[in-house]
């Protein structure tokens, strides 16, 4: 079903992102039938160029970075002919009258800054003085949002000063993954585990974000960033948002970030022995991130282990492991709920500890298993065994290529004007208020993180975190 009619202007829409991601997104949107015929795209950008030359760079980007195969060349370019391009210096006044002359009123008008944070003041300022925008218009913002409180609460008045927040789309392209919304259909939408689902069955909980790829081609930022602002802030806090938050009472924007709101301002601050930062160091074959990031001494963490706890009633004293981390030894993203053993067994000792797990697969191969104790099979007595129970979901809703990415959805829900899965200022304040004292925190104590070899599982030192507590990380395997 096609969206209602719009108009979309991408700040920076000539940079790596829109290229990437939001371009070849929107075109494919477009080959599902979402696209009303009217709809505009308007690239916004400092290169001086035209529609044509616009449209060329997109018919490149959509052929190198759409990466199913639907490269239909008629259909790309009837999308071509939905796209405009003005020139804009969103600093200064050039290119603003062009912008707002090729903008329709009565549609819904979403505005994308896919552009550094410093310029989100001066481009919020001007849609609105100029008349370009209106009470209904959306504006989309990317991470970093931000790379502290103070910073985040700049950026968050300099929005408010011209857009109300039911205006504002903050961007975690994590909300936007289908597994990660599955998340809230498994736990609300199924009687099974919600009874369950609290520190009285639950032992702990990991959640890991494993990367093969290194910072190469963006040291200097990652560089000032480091995995905690990079991911942890954001991407890690939101799945455990989402894992940990009480059922909201409605699936509403603001039901649902309420919940989440909540758990952030309950986790605790933590120990610097629970917090491990990890850096990748060489091998043979294999740059060190000093080198990636150009910087001989960086003591900038690639890897981070963190224990979290949640101050309240439903996680007492319930461990939620969390960790990422660049050039590990695999791509692998998971959330793995382990619950308690029995409490009694009455299969005698030799017949083991066997505790539930449900694991919830977020990429590569999206899916969920939950880890059952049974019989072995075979006449040899009574002796348990651990099985999976699978639910691939490629398997289980079809073919995995017709799931929208997480651009995709993001930006039709902009257009729909659900903000749902988007972060709400609170909620980012709050996040970075829980992040700052941790950062703080290591950079006084001049710590150093601890070198791990491209291709292992990270640090040593964060399997020691959990062996001190009888706990061992699940292995990272794709
Ligand atoms: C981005 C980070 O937000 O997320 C990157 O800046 C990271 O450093 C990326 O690689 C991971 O996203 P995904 O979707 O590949 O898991």
């Amino acid at each position: 079903i096609p969206v209602d009619d719009f108009d979309l202007v991408i700040f920076g829409g000539t940079g790596d992102l829109a290229r990437r991601k939001i371009l070849p997104g929107l075109y494919r949107r477009f080959c599902a039938g979402q696209m009303p015929a009217e709809a505009r795209i308007i690239g916004a950008a400092r290169s001086d160029f035209g529609t044509p030359e616009f449209r060329d760079m997109v018919r490149d980007a959509i052929h190198e970075f759409s990466e199913k195969n639907d490269c239909d060349e008629q259909k790309i370019e009837q999308f071509l002919a939905q796209l405009h391009y003005v020139t804009i210096d969103v600093m200064g006044e050039g290119g603003w009258s062009e912008l707002k002359d090729l903008m329709r009123d009565g549609i819904v008008k979403a505005f994308y800054f896919s552009v550094a944070p410093k310029l989100f003041g001066a481009i919020a300022e001007r849609l609105h003085l100029k008349g370009i925008s209106d009470q209904d218009s959306r504006i989309v913002v990317e991470k970093p949002f931000g790379r502290d409180l103070e910073t985040a609460k700049a950026l968050n008045a300099d929005l408010a000063a011209h857009f109300d927040e039911t205006q504002i789309y903050r961007i975690d392209h994590y909300l936007g993954k289908e597994t990660v919304q599955n998340l809230m259909a498994v736990r609300f939408g199924n009687i099974l585990f919600e009874p369950l689902w609290n520190a009285q069955y639950i032992d702990h909980i990991q959640i890991t974000v494993a990367e093969t790829v290194g910072v190469g081609g963006r040291g200097e930022y990652y560089d000032r960033a480091g995995a905690m602002r990079d991911m942890v802030q954001n991407h890690l806090m939101q799945l455990l948002c989402l894992i940990a938050m009480e059922p909201p009472s409605k699936y509403d924007p603001d039901a649902v970030r309420d919940e989440k709101l909540k758990v952030i301002r309950a986790l605790e601050p933590i120990a610097p022995h629970h917090i491990v930062r990890g850096q990748y160091d060489a091998t043979d074959t294999e740059q060190s991130y000093r080198e990636d990031a150009g910087d001989p001494k960086s003591r900038t963490e690639s890897y981070i282990a963190l224990r979290c706890m949640i101050a309240n009633w439903r996680w007492a004293n319930t461990p939620i492991y969390i960790r990422t981390g660049k050039k590990l030894k695999a791509r692998a993203s998971e959330i793995a709920v382990v619950f308690k053993d029995t409490p009694h067994s009455i299969f005698g000792e030799e017949a083991g500890k066997h505790a539930n797990v449900l694991r919830i697969r977020l990429q590569p191969n999206e899916g969920m298993t939950l880890q059952v104790t049974i019989k072995e099979p075979g006449p040899g007595g009574m002796r348990l065994v651990d099985v999976p129970l699978d639910m691939s979901f490629a398997d289980a809703l079809g073919d995995e290529d017709d799931v929208p990415d997480a651009y995709e959805r993001l930006i039709m829900d902009v257009i729909r004007g659900n903000q749902t899965l988007f972060m709400r200022g609170d909620e980012v304040e709050a996040a970075w208020a829980w992040t700052d004292p941790l950062i703080n925190g290591w950079t006084a104590r001049n710590d150093v993180p601890k070198l791990y070899d491209v291709g292992s599982a990270g640090p040593d030192d964060a399997a020691l975190m959990l062996k001190r507590e009888n706990r061992v990380w699940r292995e990272i395997k794709e």
